[in-house]
């Protein structure tokens, strides 16, 4: 399989280099460094032959010849520069310029700009030009995240070859022809897609701007930290720009080629407003007789501290969410532990399982599957960049994409929907050797029946996105009823929903929440909400006042996700590095340093910050990964619901799934990313549609335990299985999660589309 690439060598500006046969030149010249320039070409995207900007000369070729679309031959000798390239480039720039316009001083893309930079280097610094220049529309609309300026394009087509190869989502076109040519949509309609930020990376020129980034500042005013994005559990490298402590932009790292590919999806890039949010909590807050009071970090680490002395361990219990560093999950299990506690868990969602144990797989073999089974939610919308990698399985590599459940329809990628695991096996192509298995970690039986169906391939992969982003990292450190660090079995305790069940009972008189939200993203949120109300002392960690903080008797102002540096693990297992690009707003702590504070108030010993860092690293490389998709000794048992009456009615099986842009916590709490929060929606099957009678756009309400959800958008789905419903996951204003995740509700109220606005509609 591993066949050898026949190599070729070429001179390019008298220096010989070595590459695999079919290399492009503007390829080989990188590895010798030389600086061939480019517009319409770019490494993911491939050539296009479109501005000419790359020209070189090849001896023995009468022409200049463009260097990104020429593959390289043994013994071929080029020139980058010489006095007929230079004449060329200048000719070609001279034209990009005929109609450019001279802004450049209020251009977002000034100092960064690749027409500017070339025109220096290769223009001639005049307009033979006597007419007037030809005038475009500028400050175009384009959706909800960019705007054009027609004017500054140059048609190098990278925008829409990012939407037509990458994506595959194909909204972007190139409008009219010549002189009128211009970049719009194929229907007119907003230009929208969870990765619609790239485009702006893409254009070389000022065309393509982002609206939370325009005229905030010049590029050589930001502070540049490289980190990795806490939003998910893909972890994306990339670039935070920030300048007097405000976090402007985030952008792609583009050679982080083993994990995000070079891309970043919206959430990464434009959920940044949040850090500086004038809703952010600052201070302690201690609630008395019903009221807030703003307290000292002394006090309240004493109140909390003398609270846990008195409960004793068995009435305490820690829920430390995935959105946790892994040295903050290791140190607070660590720390409950030693004093004695055993009821901790990361699990504040749906979610019961993060570790796919002994066969996980990389972004790699996920590429390179020749089939992708995914099961329960797409990854689509919780970590959108993994999604790009399967779009590139199927569409680049032939792959074939099997779905199991309520699949998340968003994605546009053409798959075969199976009813069951044995349904998928059976479509999988005789002679397949790679397997990967994409499973949303929620319902462990279906994971069982996964890891039990499939055949023993070496080359199978497995992945369960998160939740959270480091849902894996919480599970691997510790944050686990049965395990302690790297598996490591330890004295049981209640996992979250045992805690639940118990605090209803009042049997739970101390609950620290670190990292979560489970009143918006627990599988029953009135439950979660009940389990709170009768905790007598309830501590939430948070930047916000949350749903969950609401209903806490102790608020601990914590750091955000670029204010605190350590490490996270991936949905690949990967330990990936986290550095602060910022400080922290005066007040706030990062959880590290809480739990260190109660340790000392508690009279607990915790590793140094050395033998801290050295346990993260021993505990990854040395977990005992025994065990696969749903197995029992992780998953446990998952919160069951207290079964409804139908009533004659036809019920609906309603799964909650999220949307890259539904959450409370960061995401409800920026406003520059307010018009992209999705509206609430019932999905459902065509067949389900047609039984109820009810199709798109109409809207209805939704009824099931004992509460009713109003004004839902039905969107139907021909993909989605029958009789199921999809809502809306975290949504801060309507959670669904209170008319109860695996429930059945029943639609009442129809109003046919256009009788009656929905709620919000006109957002
Ligand atoms: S908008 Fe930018 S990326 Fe798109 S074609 Fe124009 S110059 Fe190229
Ligand atoms: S896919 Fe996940 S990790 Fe990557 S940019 Fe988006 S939110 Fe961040
Ligand atoms: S970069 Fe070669 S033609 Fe555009």
């Amino acid at each position: 399989m591993n066949q050898e690439v026949p190599q070729v060598t070429v001179t390019i500006d008298g220096i010989r280099v070595t590459v695999p046969k079919g290399t492009l030149l503007v390829e080989a010249s990188k590895q010798i460094e030389k600086e061939i320039p480019v517009y319409c070409y770019h490494t993911k995207l491939g050539p296009a032959g479109l501005c000419r900007i790359c020209l070189v000369q090849i001896e023995g070729v009468p022409k200049l010849q463009i260097a990104c679309n020429t593959p390289v031959t043994e013994g071929m000798v080029v020139h980058t520069y010489n006095e007929k390239v230079d004449d060329g480039r200048r000719a070609v720039l001279e034209f990009l310029l005929l109609n450019h316009p001279l802004d450049c001083p209020i251009c977002d893309k000034g100092g960064e700009c690749d027409l500017q930079d070339y025109s220096m280097a290769y223009g001639q610094g005049a307009s033979r030009l006597a007419d007037p220049k030809s005038s475009k529309p500028k400050a175009v609309d384009l959706g909800p995240t960019i705007v054009l300026d027609e004017e500054r394009c140059i048609v190098c087509q990278r925008c829409v070859r990012f939407d037509d190869i990458i994506t595959r989502e194909r909204s972007l076109i190139v409008k009219d022809r010549g002189a009128k040519d211009i970049i719009a949509t194929a229907t007119d309609e907003p230009y929208r897609s969870n990765f619609s930020g790239n485009v702006t990376e893409l254009c070389p020129v000022g065309a393509l701007t982002s609206k939370t980034y325009r005229f905030k500042s010049r590029p050589w005013d930001l502070h540049r930290t490289k980190t990795t994005c806490t939003q998910c559990s893909v972890g994306c490298q990339l670039n935070v720009d920030q300048r007097h402590g405000n976090v402007l932009r985030t952008m792609s790292v583009p050679d982080d080629d083993a994990i995000s590919d070079g891309w970043l999806c919206d959430r990464g890039r434009y959920n940044i407003g949040y850090l500086n949010d004038d809703r952010r909590i600052t201070t302690p807050l201690y609630k008395q007789d019903g009221q807030w009071m703003q307290i000292t970090w002394e006090d309240a680490l004493e109140l909390w501290s003398d609270a846990i002395k008195k409960a004793g361990p068995e009435e305490t219990g820690v829920l430390g969410g995935g959105r946790l560093l892994n040295e903050e999950a290791y140190l607070l299990a660590h720390m409950f532990r030693a004093a004695g506690v055993k009821n901790l868990d990361w699990r504040a969602g749906r979610q019961r399982q993060a570790t796919p144990g002994r066969t996980g797989g990389s972004f790699a073999d996920l590429e390179n599957a020749q089939v992708i089974i995914v099961a329960g939610q797409s990854p689509s919308e919780v970590a959108p960049v993994m999604d790009l990698r399967i779009r590139k399985a199927v569409y680049k590599h032939g792959a074939k994409l099997l779905t199991i459940g309520a699949y998340e329809g968003h994605s546009q990628v053409p798959a075969t929907a199976c009813n069951t695991i044995a349904d998928a096996v059976k479509a999988i192509p005789a002679g397949t050797q790679r397997v990967a298995l994409v499973w949303d970690g929620v319902d462990p039986q279906r994971g069982k029946e996964l890891a039990a169906a499939l055949p023993a391939l070496d080359s199978i992969s497995m992945f369960i996105p998160g939740e959270q982003n480091n849902s894996r990292g919480a599970e691997a450190m510790g944050m686990h009823p049965l395990f302690g660090p790297g598996f490591a079995p330890t004295a049981a305790g209640r996992d979250f929903a045992g805690m639940i069940e118990d605090a209803r009972q009042g049997k739970m008189r101390v609950l620290s929440v670190f990292g979560a939200n489970p009143v918006l993203h627990y599988q029953d949120g009135v439950a979660a909400r009940e389990a709170l109300q009768k905790t007598g002392f309830v501590v939430v960690s948070d930047l916000f006042m949350t749903q969950t903080a609401e209903l806490a008797t102790l608020v601990l102002p914590a750091a955000g996700g670029f204010e605190k540096s350590g490490t996270i693990m991936n949905v690949c297992g990967d330990l990936l590095p986290v550095h602060a690009a910022m400080e922290r707003p005066n007040g706030a702590l990062s959880d590290l340093e809480m739990i260190a504070g109660l340790a000392e108030a508690l009279g607990v010993a915790l590793p140094s910050a050395a033998e801290l860092d050295d346990a993260v690293i021993k505990t990854v490389a040395n977990a005992n990964l025994q065990f696969s998709f749903g197995d029992d000794s992780v998953c446990g048992a998952p919160h069951v619901r207290e079964a409804q009456k139908d009533r004659g009615r036809h019920g609906l099986h309603v799964c909650t799934h999220a949307r890259i842009f539904s959450g409370g916590g960061t995401v409800a709490h920026d406003r520059a990313i307010d018009d992209l929060r999705p509206l609430p929606e019932a999905a459902i099957s065509s067949s389900t549609a047609k039984h109820l009678g009810i199709e798109t756009g109409d809207c209805v309400d939704l009824e099931g335990n004992g509460r009713t959800m109003h004004d839902l958008l039905v969107e139907v789905r021909p993909n989605l299985p029958e009789d199921v419903v999809v809502l809306i996951a975290g949504l801060a204003d309507d959670p669904a999660n209170t008319l109860g995740d695996d429930a059945v509700a029943f639609v009442v109220n129809v109003r046919k589309a256009g009788e009656l606005e929905p709620a919000g509609a006109a957002r």
